[in-house]
């Protein structure tokens, strides 16, 4: 029978699969109580402003959001000491993501990312039918822009970066990033995605966000999904200079964010209470969590992130036996760490659980 045919590389693409949904679990196994530690959400919620903000606030839900997102890109502005024009908000900084392979990507062309890099990355590129090329890792878990030099070809269009790394939790030496951003050829765009900024001191960071408006070829991606805990309302932003963010514009279906997600961004940006106790959960829970790890001798990758990868021997059947107590973590096997699992820094008391949970199912 006839029938559409998706175009042949469709069926290749891999899938994204997202951490387990809490009501997921609790359907499948009828548990009550679930704790998910699996996609590096912020375990305190959002700021209790935005919730605030919404109890006291209707939206005229029959009327399409502000597609400029005027409000929030002039306080990104102010914020960052830029112009509205240098900013793009997306979807997501994942739809960013998917925008920069539609624009600067296509068949004959290669955009080229770390072999442990975010899966995002692999999906924009393939999705446009560029060529993938990967950068081996230094030690099979920090990026090598030793590595990275050497993957760039006269086809080189795109060079995605997660710093701190997504799943690994490394950062980059803030020289030598700096010093590769300013030897990669012109005509490259650097992706540069800091989307666990906020969870560290500034000082171990370049300055991206002046690099990138002051060069032609840099773009930083950051979001609201992690220390600001909106990740439910979807969404990221990209710095760039304007040049860049008016070609990603081109691509931007005009209404791509909701109006409650614009009115959440705009009051979670502004409290500057909740960035620093989200920022003081995450380190006082690393901190617990290393601890732990170091007493029943596992294996850890020190982070940078709101997560870390752990050596468990065998991270499906961790993370299953882990879901079965109602607690979700990632198995990595997808970025080639089968015996590893991802595992989100929570609540102290998420942590607890988590550790005594841990220490029944796997012992080294
Ligand atoms: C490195 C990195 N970049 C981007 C994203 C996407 O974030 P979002 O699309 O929610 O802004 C994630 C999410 O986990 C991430 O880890």
């Amino acid at each position: 029978m006839e029938k559409p045919e998706a175009l042949p590389h469709i069926s290749s693409l891999i899938l994204y699969e997202g951490g387990k949904p809490i009501e997921e679990l609790q359907r499948e196994l009828g548990l009550k109580e679930v704790i998910k530690l699996a996609s590096n959400e912020n375990p305190l919620g959002t700021s209790p402003r935005v919730a605030q903000f919404f109890k006291e606030n209707d939206f005229n839900s029959a009327l399409y959001p502000d597609g400029s997102g005027y409000y929030l890109k002039n306080k990104l502005a102010v914020k960052y000491k830029i112009k509205p024009e240098n900013i793009l908000l997306g979807n997501g900084s994942n739809e960013i993501i998917n925008f920069i392979g539609q624009c600067y990507l296509e068949s004959g062309t290669e955009g080229l990312f770390s072999d442990k890099a975010f899966i995002a990355y692999r999906m924009s590129v393939e999705a446009v039918r560029a060529q993938c090329v990967v950068a081996e890792t230094a030690d099979g878990f920090s990026h090598s822009l030793e590595n990275f030099k050497k993957c760039i070809s006269n086809k080189t269009k795109v060079i995605f970066i997660a710093n701190p790394n997504n799943p690994t939790g490394n950062l980059l030496d803030k020289e030598e990033l700096l010093q590769f951003i300013h030897e990669v050829p012109k005509h490259i765009l650097i992706v540069l995605d800091e989307a666990y900024y906020e969870y560290n001191n500034e000082e171990l960071y370049i300055n991206s966000v002046q690099e990138a408006v002051s060069r032609t070829n840099l773009l930083v991606l950051r979001t609201f999904s992690k220390i600001y805990g909106l990740a439910g309302y979807r969404l990221g932003y990209a710095i760039a200079n304007s040049e860049i963010i008016k070609a990603l514009n081109h691509v931007r279906e005009p209404f791509n964010i909701s109006s409650p997600g614009l009115k959440a961004a705009e009051i979670a940006l502004d409290d500057e209470e909740f960035i620093d106790k989200s920022r003081k959960n995450n380190t006082e829970g690393k901190k617990y969590l290393e601890e732990e790890f170091i007493k029943s001798h596992i294996e850890y990758i020190p982070t940078f992130g709101n997560f870390f990868l752990v050596n468990v021997g065998n991270g499906i059947e961790v993370t299953k036996k882990l879901e079965a107590m109602g607690i979700i973590v990632r198995p990595m096997a997808g970025y080639g760490f089968k015996e590893h699992i991802r595992v989100t820094i929570g609540t102290p008391q998420e942590n607890k659980t988590f550790i005594k949970a841990l220490n029944q199912v796997y012992k080294k």
